[in-house]
């Protein structure tokens, strides 16, 4: 059975409490927090200040995505914040390698986060230092995107990795995630999916939930 991560980039913002208890309440292990800085992607989100104010209200694991420009420059905030995961983006940074350094520094997981254009051998250095690998399964930037089926390859190639290599590492997948697109990254080895407007664009947030725990059973 698949971790459900729900983002809150699509939650209702007035009243984000009642949507972090509702997925709670569902069964949801990981609270997935999209940080979007205006130039690694074109809109700006939220900042740490979010995670702080999150963090007392629920016993979710804070998954931070940091869809930000040299994400080194803020790993310390997030991880004082409250961020229980900080994952930044291998194609935002020269420096991954001391990013995810600087993370576990801060006793967090570490999470490196690759593209859809971006290729399993770009992070292959520094697998042996990650708790979680995010392949993005659309272009960064937005809700409601479609899947792109073109990814599984590279979960499945992670996968092999894992095996292959030893390795100890959760493999999660954010955009275009429902129901369906679910099943065969799951089959493929994802173990952690990351879903925004297929729960919280729903009247029943739960049961979406649920649902894509239902189908990776
Ligand atoms: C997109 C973000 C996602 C986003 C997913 O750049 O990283 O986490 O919230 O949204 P959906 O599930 O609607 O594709
Ligand atoms: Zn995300």
């Amino acid at each position: 059975m698949i971790k459900v991560a729900p983002s809150i980039l699509s939650a209702d913002y007035i009243n984000l409490q009642k949507d972090i208890e509702l997925v709670q309440n569902a069964g949801a292990e990981y609270l997935h927090i999209d940080v979007m800085d205006g130039m690694f992607v074109p809109a700006i989100s939220y900042g740490a200040g979010w995670v702080k104010a999150i963090k007392p209200v629920t016993n979710m694991v804070l998954d931070v995505h940091l869809m930000v420009e040299q994400p080194e420059r803020y790993v310390n905030d997030f991880v004082e914040a409250g961020a229980d995961i900080v994952g930044v983006h291998v194609e935002a940074t020269p420096h991954i390698h001391r990013a995810l350094q600087m993370i576990k520094d801060k006793d967090a997981k570490a999470e490196v986060v690759i593209n859809p254009g971006t290729p399993v051998s770009a992070i292959e250095p520094v697998l042996y230092m990650v708790d979680q690998v995010l392949v993005m399964t659309v272009n960064p930037g937005f809700g409601g995107q479609k899947f792109l089926p073109e990814t599984i390859k590279k979960i499945a190639e992670l996968d092999d990795l894992k095996k292959k290599m030893g390795y100890d590492f959760d493999i999660e997948i954010d955009g275009g995630v429902n129901d369906q697109t679910v099943v065969d990254a799951y089959k493929a080895g994802a173990t952690v999916a990351v879903a925004g407007s297929y729960v919280f664009n729903d009247a029943d947030p739960a049961q979406k939930v649920q649902l894509l725990k239902d189908v990776t059973k």
